[in-house]
This record gives structure tokens, C-alpha cells and sequence, in this order.
């Protein structure tokens, strides 16, 4: 270790502080903090501080509100007003993924502060009957699609890649857990994982904070670090390798998402576009997502720490929000874009700022909660690259059959928690059952009444609270294992014409009625 080098690097970049507490550590501490330190460009991260501050706060915001339109028609494509087209859309899909060209890719970096647990948010379990967490639903969806496919395409092996970008702080935790869980039946070469990178936080006045006297304070650096990880593990040259053109990206909690949905993939395909977003109608004008728009002629997703309560209340004549269209963290990318977007798009991009209360130590060394914002982290966003695409399509999807993201502990506000994400699953495959023929029937033999189906997206004013009360009034236990029905398919066979005594859970080893306390 070269001391008097990092001293003069730290120097150079106002950032000496970070070794003030140098001669109290131990030789291991030292080691460690200087490993991780010479790991960093300060000069780089300097001028990311500079530059993110330069264009956040309350300014930006009135800038971006004054110049977003809403999405023109002609870049959307709806799963209720253009249903003649559905199956053409899903089957252009299936047969672009029969040529194993589709691939998956999950953002599981986030540290999961909202939900509150120390471990990665695809290993929770929500509660349902099956105990299933959200990794496993992904992957038994993924396995289940692709034999579909083999059966309906006539394939030999259809095989869908999974990439899974991990942080610092969630790699090993992941890793680990998909190794007990033997891939969930997936073959262990076709489940990728690779880390995104870490960012310290700053002070409003740019010096990188000490979380303890040897330590950084580091956080991913946001879901649009994605780019920069694709680029440094090479990840697009393995895509390539396996033959792979089209990328589908989503966030991991959403329990209802259609990993490598055919018909999102079948509509972009058919479009012909490089980059697309799937969205639901935004109700609530405070609801937390971003919304997909144009800003100053560009797409874009505003997210909702950056759009003014104003401007998210405005309506238009129809009495809907003006920017309706609620971003859910599912994109479909071609691959020469994703290269693109590495090469020459992603450095030009800026870091969000957001302003957080970090713990610190002092200058004597104490550690500090702090009780109001002390200091800012940066992220990148994954859809900040929409702005860039020549061609790109906005599908629209029902709320109830594709969105229902797990945020917060069941304690908080009654919103995206596991109740709800449980119910929403629940309900739809309640609704599966019902549409393929079966019913249900309570202790008594009676008929229990069916959950009344709602019409296109916008059709009815109905909001989240709406939503949740309709999930826990008409609650029908039911789960359908991914491995029996990736959306719905196949259940006339099982259940046309039957009744069934909740809790229903149908798998691979068949239907289980009036079960007690799971399986
Ligand atoms: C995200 C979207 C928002 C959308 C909402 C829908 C972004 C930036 N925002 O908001 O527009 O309406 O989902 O539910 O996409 N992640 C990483 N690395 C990070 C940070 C996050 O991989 O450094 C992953 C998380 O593991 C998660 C996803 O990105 O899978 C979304 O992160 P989160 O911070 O929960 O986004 P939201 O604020 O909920």
C-alpha cells in the first residue's frame, strides 16, 4: 500500500478527512479502507457530486413539469382496446423466444429500506399458501414458458436466459440462496448473476461521509447502474454468445410480473422498436411511480420524487390524470440499443440526487443518527436511457392481472405490502379458475359470489384503496403454482365445470381443496 499516494489523491480531491481516524484503526482496518479507497476515482466522483447538484432540486422539477406531454396514441399499444391484436402480438413473442432470442434480466440490487429487512427482497415470502418467494415464482414462470413454448413452437429446447444484477449487498445473500434452492429447477449456466457498482454518500458540501471511523458510507448506485455493470462484466458478449436480441428488464417486486411476456415482446417486435415500457393507468395522483411521457419531445419517465403535486393532479378533459401512464418497472430493449446505450448513451447520463439522513461519525469519532437530511446519494435510473431510443412503444396493461409491487411492511400505510401483493395474486388466479369454468363453494355447498371483472383500463374511476378493499371483501384463497399456468392457460382440463372449497392451490402434483394451513 502506497500511503503518501493516497494521501496526495485524497488531497487533490478536497477528500483527506476519509483517513482522519487512520492512526486509531487496526492494521486489518487499515488494509481495508485502503483497498477500498485506492478502488476509487475521487476526481470522477467529484464531478458527479458537482453535476447532480447543478441540476436537482425544486428548479428542475418546475423545469420538467413545464415541459412533459402526455404519450401520443400512436406509440401504445393496449391490452383492452387493441385485444384483436392480442394474439398476434403473443404469438410474434413466442416465436422470437422458440429461437431462444429473449432473455431475461431482474434488478435485484435495491437494499429493500422501505420494506425493511436485511436481506434481498426477492427471498421474502409474502404468506401464500405455497410459501413461495418472489425468486421462485420468477423462475417457475420462466421454466413454465419455456415449456410452453416448446409445446406450442415445437422446439426441442427453448431455453430463456436469466441475468441478475446483485449489488455489493445483495450478491452473496443471492447467490447463496439459488445454490440451496437448486435454481429452482433451472439449469444453474443459465441463471447469471453480476454486481452493479456502489457510490459513497456525500455531504451537501461534497465530502464523501464516514459511516465509521474505517469505513465509507456506500450505496448501489441506483438501477440505471445497470449500464455501466453491463459494460464492465461483459454481460452484452455473453448475451451475444448465447444468440441472444431482446432483452426483457423488470424490478423484482412485482408479484404479478409476466417475465418475458410474449405479447409485450411480440408487440415491440412487431413495431419494431429498440426500447419499451409497460405501464397501468395511474389513478391516485400521489401514487409512488414514475410516470412514462415525453419531455421536451423525448421519452421519459418522471419519477414521482421528481414531478410537482401540481402537475401530477392536472387532468385532462376526461376527467383521468394528464400522466396517467404509471411506469411498472418492466422495459424491453433490442440488443444493439442495450450496446449503444453502453458505448456512447449511458456517460452522458446525470445522477439523481436524493437528499437522506446518513448516519456519520463526527469529527471526535462519535457515531451520529442524524434526525433530518444531512447529506445526498446519487443514483442513476434505468429508464434514463429511454430519451435516446429512435423507436419506442409504450404497452398498457390491466393494474389487477400484471401490478401488484411489494414496497412496504404490512405496518405501514395498508399499501404495496405483502397483504396486498398476496391478495393481488390470490384474486387473479381466483379469476383464473372462474374464467376457465370452475367455481368455488364455502363449507356449506353454497356458491361463493365471483369477484366482478373490471372493464379496459380507465373505464371505471377506481383507485388503490378501491382496489385493495374489492382484494379483501371478495378474498377467495386460491394459488396456482407458476409450473401449471404462466397466465392463465391449460386450467379448462383441471377445473371446467367443478367447485372447488377454498383454500385451492393447484401444482404440479395436482389440485388441493379445502386446505388448512398450507401446503
Ligand atoms: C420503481 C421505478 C418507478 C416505478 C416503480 C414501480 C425506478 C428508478 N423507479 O420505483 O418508476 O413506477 O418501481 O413499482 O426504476 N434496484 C437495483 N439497484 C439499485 C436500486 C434499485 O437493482 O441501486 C432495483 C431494486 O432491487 C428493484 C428496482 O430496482 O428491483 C426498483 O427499485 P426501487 O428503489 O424499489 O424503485 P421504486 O422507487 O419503487
Amino acid at each position: 500500500m502506497d500511503l503518501d499516494r493516497l494521501e496526495e489523491r485524497l488531497a487533490e480531491a478536497g477528500q483527506s478527512h476519509l483517513l482522519r481516524f487512520w492512526d486509531q484503526l487496526s492494521p486489518e482496518e487499515q488494509a481495508e479502507l485502503a483497498h477500498e479507497l485506492e478502488g476509487m476515482n475521487f476526481i470522477e466522483i467529484n464531478t458527479f457530486f458537482k453535476n447532480a447538484v447543478a441540476t436537482s432540486g425544486q428548479a428542475k422539477q418546475e423545469q420538467v413539469d413545464s415541459r412533459m406531454e402526455p404519450l401520443p396514441r400512436e406509440v401504445l399499444g393496449s391490452v383492452t382496446r387493441d385485444r384483436e391484436s392480442l394474439k398476434e402480438w403473443e404469438a410474434e413473442g413466442l416465436r422470437c423466444i422458440s429461437q431462444n432470442k429473449v432473455a431475461v434480466l431482474l434488478l435485484a440490487g435495491g437494499q429493500g429500506t422501505r420494506l425493511g429487512v436485511s436481506y434481498p427482497k426477492g427471498m421474502y415470502d409474502v404468506g401464500l399458501p405455497s410459501h413461495k418467494t418472489l425468486f421462485q415464482l420468477q423462475a417457475e414462470r420462466i421454466l413454465r414458458l419455456e415449456q410452453l413454448v416448446e409445446q406450442q413452437q415445437h422446439v426441442n429446447q427453448c431455453c430463456i436466459p436469466w441475468y441478475i444484477m446483485t449489488s455489493g449487498r445483495t450478491m452473496e445473500s443471492t447467490k447463496e440462496f439459488f445454490s440451496k434452492h437448486k435454481y429452482f429447477g433451472l439449469k444453474e449456466e443459465n441463471v447469471i448473476f453480476f454486481q452493479q457498482g456502489m457510490l459513497p454518500a456525500m455531504d451537501f458540501s461534497g465530502k464523501i461521509i464516514l459511516e465509521s471511523k474505517g469505513k465509507l458510507s456506500l450505496a448501489p448506485d441506483g438501477n440505471g447502474g445497470l449500464y455501466r455493470a453491463l459494460g464492465k462484466h461483459k454481460i452484452v458478449e455473453d448475451m451475444e454468445r448465447r444468440g441472444i436480441a431482446y432483452v426483457h428488464v423488470y424490478c423484482v417486486d412485482n408479484i404479478l410480473v409476466k417475465v418475458a411476456d410474449p405479447a409485450f415482446i411480440g408487440l415491440c417486435l412487431l413495431k419494431g422498436a429498440d426500447c419499451g415500457a409497460k405501464v397501468v393507468e395511474k389513478t391516485n395522483p400521489t401514487e409512488t411511480v414514475g410516470v412514462v411521457c415525453k419531455v421536451s419531445g423525448h421519452y421519459q419517465v418522471v419519477e414521482y420524487s421528481e414531478i410537482t403535486l401540481a402537475t401530477a393532479e392536472k387532468r385532462s378533459t376526461d376527467g383521468r390524470l394528464m400522466f396517467n401512464a404509471a411506469n411498472l418497472a418492466n422495459h424491453f430493449f433490442s440488443l444493439p440499443y442495450l450496446k449503444d446505450v453502453i458505448n456512447a448513451y449511458e456517460p452522458q447520463l446525470l445522477y439523481h440526487v436524493a437528499q437522506k439522513k446518513i448516519p456519520y461519525v463526527d469529527t471526535q469519532g462519535q457515531l451520529i443518527n442524524p434526525d433530518k437530511p444531512n447529506g445526498i446519494k446519487m443514483e442513476k435510473f434505468v429508464f434514463d436511457i429511454f430519451q435516446f431510443a429512435k423507436r419506442f412503444v409504450v404497452y398498457e396493461v390491466l393494474r389487477e392481472d400484471e401490478f401488484a409491487p411489494l414496497k412496504k411492511a404490512d405496518s405501514q400505510d395498508g399499501k404495496d405490502n405483502p397483504t396486498t401483493a398476496r391478495h393481488a395474486l390470490m384474486s387473479l388466479h381466483h379469476r383464473w379458475v372462474l374464467n376457465a369454468g370452475g367455481h368455488f363453494i364455502d363449507e356449506n355447498g353454497t356458491r361463493l359470489p365471483a369477484i366482478p371483472r373490471r372493464g379496459p383500463a380507465g373505464a371505471h374511476s377506481h383507485d388503490d384503496s378501491q382496489n385493495l378493499k374489492d382484494g379483501m371483501d371478495l378474498q377467495i384463497k386460491c394459488e396456482i403454482s407458476p409450473l401449471v399456468s404462466y397466465g392463465g392457460e391449460g386450467l379448462e382440463k383441471l377445473v371446467h365445470g367443478r367447485e372447488f372449497q377454498p383454500t385451492l392451490i393447484i401444482d404440479e402434483s395436482g389440485i388441493h381443496e379445502n386446505v388448512k394451513n398450507g401446503l
